[in-house]
């Protein structure tokens, strides 16, 4: 929230009949500009989670939900149901039938199956309703490309606290968050910009 003093700053600024005298024209966009950088950071150090091309492709993440959804019905616990004798809800199932080659998308039947057009030999079959998205697709298949790791299920994976990243600039780094967001910004090519006076960074915490 601005306060009110910022508030006519502003006001001065944007209307077209004010003349604000050039400090207060200045003043208002450096506080806006401010604002702006302190408000994106959180979105900028979560954007990797969301799914980054240079991400790995996650197992319980990624792939479960999309297999789940469209493959298990049919190729997962459920001995009645499953078809092909094929299971793809563990590994060594889905290896042995190379549906899926680890390392090597061009030879796996899954890949195959998912992208051929003809409706004989598409996965999901037609007649399921079922349609994976390009994307789905794509995941799968970088997934495989990746060496198609499995993971427990998350219940199971005892919780670890992951390393904090390198940076370049080790002396803006002040606690482990730190060195996940200058990471990501970095990575991105944005500078941080230079620490505000306490009643400023108060300010901030409103946005
Ligand atoms: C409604 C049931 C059903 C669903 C859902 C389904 N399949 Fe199938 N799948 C079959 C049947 C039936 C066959 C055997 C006939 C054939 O080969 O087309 C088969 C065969 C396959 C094969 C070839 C197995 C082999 O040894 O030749 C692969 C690979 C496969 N499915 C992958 C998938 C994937 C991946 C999904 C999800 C994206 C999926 N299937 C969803 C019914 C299903």
């Amino acid at each position: 929230m601005l306060s009110p003093f910022n508030e006519s700053v502003f006001a001065e600024a944007i209307h077209p009949l004010a003349r604000p005298r050039k400090w207060l024209r200045t003043s208002a966009t450096a506080v806006l500009g401010l604002s702006l950088t302190a408000c994106s950071l959180p979105a900028l150090a979560g954007s990797p989670a969301a799914g980054s091309s240079a991400a790995k492709a996650g197992y319980n993440r990624d792939i479960r939900p999309i297999l789940s959804e469209n493959c298990f019905a049919c190729h997962g616990p459920d001995k009645n149901q499953r078809k092909a004798k094929l299971r793809l809800d563990l590994r060594e199932a889905a290896l042995e039938k190379d549906a899926i080659v680890p390392g090597k998308p061009d030879k796996s039947e899954l890949v195959k199956r998912i992208y051929t057009v003809n409706p004989e030999d598409v996965m999901p079959p037609p007649e399921s309703h079922k349609q994976l998205t390009p994307e789905q697709k794509e995941l799968l298949e970088r997934w495989i490309a990746e060496g198609a790791d499995y993971e427990p299920h998350w219940a199971y994976i005892k919780p670890a606290r992951p390393a904090a990243p390198e940076t370049k600039n080790p002396k803006w780094v002040r606690n482990q968050i730190d060195a996940f967001v200058l990471h990501t910004l970095e990575a991105k090519g944005i500078r941080p910009s230079p620490e505000a006076a306490t009643p400023t960074s108060a300010r901030w915490t409103g946005c």
